[in-house]
Parts: structure tokens; C-alpha cells; sequence
């Protein structure tokens, strides 16, 4: 578990991370969410010691990290996948690693097997692609077989398959009791990875809740309904006091705010108007995050014709999985598993040959 009191980092004029009260539980994934630049790697830093805070503290199984006498069998990290030496081969790097924490020599090997690197292991990592780089992160983070696991954007770089292979790594994990602590700006990854999120925006806390709570507080959702007699829909709506819009991303469909699909089928049904289509749009995990840090966001991109929207988009053709339809499954949202993947093998259940374990 993962505790966080009062925590704050100032750089100069600069305060990456304001105050911020969290707390991440054992047998999650928690994902942590927020803008570029919100203080998410600052935190992580300071959770591992690598940043002192200015202020507050921040304790792995209740205390500091800098006050762990194993630290690696408690907790493992991927940060910055380039930090390590390029000459030196990921066997040897994770020997060193292993060797610093007291982590018997067999265990390298296992974890090298377990991100699929075993046919590259002895090879110089400047050789390394992006992905493979973030592999051999993950292999460091599993060394010490601990109970809490941080990963800053651990998807980055990899290829499908290795996406699909780190979200079942992270499930696993989770299952078994860890705490796993994520951070990504790919919402629909996260949407499948995740079922607790915190979300920071300006070094601030802005949520600390369960994934579909967030979803729900920060989402507009609408009924989409269609009818060969649109005219006369309209009326019938207007009629029991529901306003009717065009609803541009359902081709000619109406859009019903503030209803459910029960009192606009009824009210369609008793003007004996006909409906081909009748649909609760619900909000994806992006919508409900760039409604959320809207205010947040600092860094705007400059591209001619383009502008960060201060609410999800309404009335625009959406975007791949931009609303979901509810009913027929929420995309986006329910894990289409893919139970062992195919991916490199899954991690191991039971102890992993560190000594004493934890
Ligand atoms: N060593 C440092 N010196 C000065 N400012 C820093 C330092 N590290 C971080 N910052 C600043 O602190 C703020 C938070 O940075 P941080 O890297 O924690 O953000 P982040 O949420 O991880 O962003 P991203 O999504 O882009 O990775 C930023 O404004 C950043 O410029
Ligand atoms: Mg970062």
C-alpha cells in the first residue's frame, strides 16, 4: 500500500505537486491520470526516493522508502526505461540490481523470461528498440518480487501485443494482492487496466475513486433515438417536456439529454411514432478526463485549426470509441480478455525465489 499525506514538491517558483492526500490499495490496478506536466512522475519520484519532498510524506507498506532495508523486494518500478547503462547487457544489468538487493542470481534469468527478452539478454541495451527497452524495465520492476508495483507510462513503445502482455501482467498482479500503480495518457488502455483511478491536474488531487464512479460523475450521458418520422418524434418528445436535438454523430438521429431510453420509447410509442433506433450514450474514460482537467491542462498544442476542447465534443462525428452505447456492452470499458494472450509467459503466482519473500 501505498500512502501519501500533505505531499508537495516545489522546484523553484515551480509546485509540481501541491498537498496531495492519496492512497493506493493492495489487489488493484490504480491508474494515474492527468495532463503532461500535472506532477504524476514527480510523485512517483518521491514515492521511491528519488525526490525529497519539500513537504509531507509518502510511505511504501508504511514507511518511507529511503527507510527500506531491501527496497527492490518491496518495490519495484519502471520509471525511465533509457536509465541504464547501454553497454551493458540486460543480464548483467539486472545482476547488478539483484545483487544490490541480496536477489538470488537464478531470479534474473526468470524475470529476463518472463518480458520475453531471453534471446536478446546478452546483447549491449543501446541495441535495444523502445519496447524492448520498456520489457527490460518491467524485468527490473518484477526483480525483487515485490508487493507494490509503479509503472510511469509502461506502455509506451510497445508494440499491440506487448500492450495486451502489460495489461494482463497488471491484472495479474493485482490479483495476487499487489499494489499496482499505473500511469498513462492512453485513456482506453487505462479504461481497460484499471479499476481505481487518481487523477491530478496542476499538482492537485482532482479524483481519488473507483473507475465507473468517475466515469459516471464526469460524463453527459444521452439517448440517441431515430425514426423514419422525425418531425413527428420531435413533437412527441417536446410533448412530455424532453427537448430533442440533432444529434450529428447519429445521421439523422435525435439526441435526448436528461432522459432515459424507457420515457422516450414511450412517449414515441404512445404518438405511434416508429424508431429504428433507441440508444443510452454513455461517456468513454477520455470524455470523462478532458472534462475533469479541462481547467488543468497547461500545455495546449499550437496546430493551426485545432483546439483543446474544454468539454468532451457533443455534436461532432466522434472518434473511435469516443461515446459508447450501453446496452450491447460498453467498448471501451468491459475487458474483452484474452485470458493468457499471446503474449510472453505470465508472471508467477507463487514465491519467486527471493529469499525470505515478502
Ligand atoms: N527536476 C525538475 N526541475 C524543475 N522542474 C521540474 C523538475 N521535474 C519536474 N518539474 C516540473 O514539475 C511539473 C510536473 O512534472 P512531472 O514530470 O511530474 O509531470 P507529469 O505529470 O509526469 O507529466 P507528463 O505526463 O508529461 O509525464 C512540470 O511543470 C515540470 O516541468
Ligand atoms: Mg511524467
Amino acid at each position: 500500500m501505498i500512502v501519501a499525506h500533505g505531499l508537495t514538491k516545489r522546484f523553484g517558483e515551480k509546485t509540481a505537486v501541491d498537498g496531495v492526500d492519496f492512497s493506493v490499495p493492495g489487489g488493484t490496478v490504480t491508474g494515474f491520470l492527468g495532463p503532461n506536466g500535472a506532477g504524476k512522475s514527480t510523485t512517483m519520484r518521491m514515492i521511491l526516493g528519488l525526490d525529497r519532498p519539500t513537504a509531507g510524506v509518502v510511505t511504501v507498506n508504511g514507511r518511507r522508502y529511503d527507510h527500506l532495508a531491501a527496497p527492490l523486494r518491496e518495490v519495484g518500478a519502471l520509471l525511465d526505461a533509457k536509465a541504464m547503462h547501454g553497454g551493458r547487457s540486460a543480464y548483467n544489468h539486472l545482476l547488478w540490481m539483484a545483487a544490490s538487493n541480496r536477489i538470488p542470481k537464478r531470479r534474473v534469468s526468470e524475470v529476463i523470461e518472463m518480458v520475453g527478452l531471453s534471446d536478446v539478454a546478452k546483447k549491449p541495451a543501446k541495441g535495444f528498440s523502445l519496447g524492448m527497452g520498456q520489457r527490460l524495465g518491467i524485468a527490473a520492476a518484477m526483480l525483487g518480487d515485490p508487493g507494490v508495483l509503479m509503472f510511469d507510462e509502461p506502455v509506451n513503445g510497445l508494440d499491440p501485443e506487448g500492450i495486451l502482455w502489460i495489461r494482463n501482467l497488471m491484472k495479474q498482479l493485482a490479483s495476487e494482492g499487489r499494489t499496482v500503480f499505473v500511469s498513462s495518457h492512453l485513456m482506453s488502455e487505462m479504461a481497460l487496466t484499471a479499476e481505481h483511478l487518481v487523477v491530478i491536474g496542476r499538482g492537485r488531487i482532482l479524483a481519488d475513486t473507483d473507475m465507473r464512479t468517475f466515469i459516471d460523475e464526469n460524463s453527459t450521458n444521452y439517448v440517441r433515438v431515430r425514426s423514419p418520422q422525425p418531425e413527428a418524434l420531435r413533437d412527441a418528445l417536446a410533448a412530455q417536456g424532453m427537448q430533442a436535438e440533432p444529434d450529428v454523430a447519429g445521421k439523422g438521429a435525435l439526441r435526448v439529454e436528461g432522459a432515459d431510453t424507457g420515457r422516450v420509447g414511450d412517449a414515441a410509442g404512445q404518438a405511434g411514432v416508429w424508431l429504428h433506433e433507441l440508444t443510452l450514450v454513455q461517456s468513454s474514460l477520455e470524455e470523462a478526463f478532458m472534462r475533469l482537467t479541462a481547467e488543468s491542462v497547461e500545455y495546449h498544442a499550437g496546430v493551426p485549426g485545432t483546439h483543446v476542447p474544454s468539454h468532451p465534443p457533443h455534436n461532432g462525428d466522434p472518434e473511435p470509441g469516443a461515446e459508447q452505447p450501453v446496452g450491447g456492452g460498453t467498448p471501451g470499458w468491459g475487458p474483452p480478455q484474452q485470458p493468457g494472450g499471446w503474449g510472453p509467459p505470465q508472471p508467477p503466482g507463487g514465491p519467486a525465489g527471493t529469499e525470505g519473500g515478502n
